[in-house]
């Protein structure tokens, strides 16, 4: 049996702009996901997947009835197949520190750790940039849009300088970054608002391409400022950054309290992180006031998430 885990992710700068060809910083979160699989003397595939409620199931039994829910790991293993042309039955076993609620992007790092474990299992030399494009490829067969940031995270790890569909996948070489990382409890819906932002694209060109021109040149002095652990710096561009996205419409009352509460109580910088509407809102601190900061998120409403960040990349364990 092999076992890979892979780490989630949260955006830093840059999230909407990467969609349309911008750079976007993306830092790897030490909660992560494994996935174990061995070979079967027959053809099923049967998962266990304790957080989608699945134990023992043929994946062509679900397919049929719970298409949602396995749609990422069939499409790993078609693609695998497929590109590698190997075939064998599979027990797969899946196993997630965290929730897929809170946008630290599960499904990359499921897709991500099964494509690897697969390369270990059949013995077939992947490096990091072959076991992104072909985790990339399935993420876009199943949902069909995203910049790839995630998968890029998941591959990875560390702080990554990162361009549309890997064009540009740059590691930051810093240790740590002081961030309190706080959580509203609402689900974002990434596909509804990447598709509202395109829209608006299409109605508003000149305005919304001045907002990722914008957004780009923010994300490479965060870049600089960044290897430079220059963290005051590196807040006052996620005030900027925060601000474009504001003018995107994508925030929303909860994420500005939280972010509000964390400004307040002396963070150097705070912004939503990913696509808006929900999911989690980052802030960057001094790391004496870093108690201060991630309580007074708790009063706003906020849970915190505590990890260590940034995380390994994908590994076998
Ligand atoms: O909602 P998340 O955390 O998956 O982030 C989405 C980030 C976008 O830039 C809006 C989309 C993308 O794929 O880059």
């Amino acid at each position: 049996m092999i076992k890979v885990s892979a780490p989630g992710k949260l955006m830093l700068f840059g999230e909407h702009a990467v969609v349309y060809d911008k750079p976007c910083i993306v830092v790897s979160v030490d909660h992560r996901i494994s996935v174990s699989i061995e070979k079967r003397n027959d053809n099923n595939l049967i998962l266990t997947a304790p957080e989608l409620d699945i134990k023992d199931k043929n994946i062509s039994d679900l397919e049929k009835t719970h298409f949602k829910k396995v749609r990422f790991i069939l499409t790993v293993i078609r693609n695998f197949f497929k590109k590698y042309d190997v075939k064998s039955g599979l027990d797969i076993k899946t196993k997630s520190e965290f929730s897929d609620k809170i946008g630290l992007g599960s499904s990359s790092a499921v897709v991500v750790s099964a494509i690897k474990c697969l390369s270990e299992l059949f013995k077939i030399k992947m490096n990091e940039k072959d076991i992104f494009d072909l985790s990339y490829q399935t993420v876009l067969d199943v949902q069909g849009l995203g910049s790839g940031f995630d998968v890029a995270a998941a591959v990875y790890g560390g702080i990554l300088f990162f361009k549309t569909a890997g064009k540009t996948i740059e590691a930051i070489n810093i240790q740590d970054i002081p961030l309190v990382v706080g959580y509203t409890g609402i689900k974002a819906d990434t596909p509804t608002l990447v598709k509202m932002v395109r829209e608006k694209r299409t109605k508003e060109p000149d305005k919304i391409n001045h907002i990722f021109n914008e957004i780009e040149k923010i994300v490479n002095s965060a870049k600089t400022e960044i290897e430079n652990e220059n963290w005051k710096e590196v807040g006052r561009l996620m005030n900027l950054n925060q601000n474009l996205l504001r003018n995107l419409d994508i925030s929303s009352k909860k994420l500005e309290d939280l972010i509000k509460a964390a400004l307040d109580a002396g963070a150097y910088g705070a912004k939503l992180s990913g696509a808006g509407g929900g999911d989690c809102m980052i802030a960057i601190v001094d790391e004496n006031n870093l108690d201060k900061i991630k309580q007074a998120i708790e009063k706003a409403g906020g849970s915190i998430i505590d990890a260590k960040i940034p995380a390994e990349g994908a590994k076998v364990e």
